[in-house]
């Protein structure tokens, strides 16, 4: 039995990751920081809930350590949890702001990762799958046929960036575990004020592959649903 940690899934496309990979046979532990909201999504879905803030250390530590002692081990973790921070007046944002959107979406996966990785190292065929955007693409974001071009959203695209950089050289540092980042394109969330043409079952399709892959299908990847994607 695969058993999965999702950060971030009481909802949007973390949830329908959860409930998808239950589906698929999955032990799946849903992580969500708000208690109430956490423990309803994983009662509705079979799966088991683990509190975690992504921003807090000591709740990272708990969530590894309620793992270890629960499951023993997980094959897959998937770094959902993130973030759009502030949207409006660019020429108004605050270094807080930034360490803010960071704190969330790179600092976090940092933590989360290393709090994990002994658990991870316990399975036969570790697997990472860092949520990323394709907003964080140099080759999308310049190029104007697509959608990423026009989006203004400094923090939130910059972050992502370095989240598939950080994918990237985690998968050249650990040998022993597949490291990828998927990208699950426009996809109506609470994140982007539901504006997003695609489904949340569309937009879990790359993140879905990536944590159902077999044993050598390759790490340091950035994938989309409809494969492999370039970001520089
Ligand atoms: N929707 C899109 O178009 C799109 C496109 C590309 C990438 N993504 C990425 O997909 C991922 C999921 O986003 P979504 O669209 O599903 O957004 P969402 O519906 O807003 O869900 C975000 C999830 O992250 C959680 N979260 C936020 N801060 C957290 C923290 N400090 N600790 C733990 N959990 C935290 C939220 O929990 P609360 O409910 O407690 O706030 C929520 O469960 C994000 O990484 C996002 O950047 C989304």
């Amino acid at each position: 039995m695969t058993i999965t940690f999702i950060t971030g899934a009481n909802k949007g496309l973390g949830r329908e990751t959860a409930r998808r990979l239950v589906e698929l046979g999955h032990t799946v532990l849903l992580g969500a920081r708000d208690p109430e909201r956490g423990a309803q999504a994983a009662a509705t879905l079979g799966a088991r809930f683990v509190p975690i803030d992504v921003t807090d250390d000591a709740s990272v530590s708990a969530a590894a350590a309620n793992v270890a002692e629960h499951e023993g081990s997980i094959d897959v973790l998937i770094n959902n949890a993130g973030i759009h921070g502030p949207a409006g007046d660019p020429t108004a944002l605050t270094g807080a702001d930034a360490l803010g959107v960071l704190d969330v979406n790179l600092a976090g996966v940092v933590r989360t990762t290393t709090a994990f990785l002994p658990l991870l190292r316990r399975s036969s065929d570790p697997v990472i799958v860092n949520v990323s955007s394709g907003t964080g693409s140099l080759a999308h974001t310049h190029d104007p046929s697509r959608p990423e071009s026009r989006v203004i959203a400094p923090l939130y695209t910059a972050s992502k960036a370095a989240l598939t950089m950080l994918t990237t050289q985690y998968a050249k540092a650990l040998p022993d575990i597949r490291v990828n980042a998927a990208d699950p394109g426009y996809t109506a969330t609470d994140l982007n004020g539901h504006s997003g043409p695609q489904t949340v079952t569309e937009g879990t399709d790359a993140i879905v592959g990536l944590a159902t892959e077999k044993p050598g299908a390759g790490s340091g990847r950035f994938v989309d649903r409809t494969g492999e994607i370039a970001w520089s």
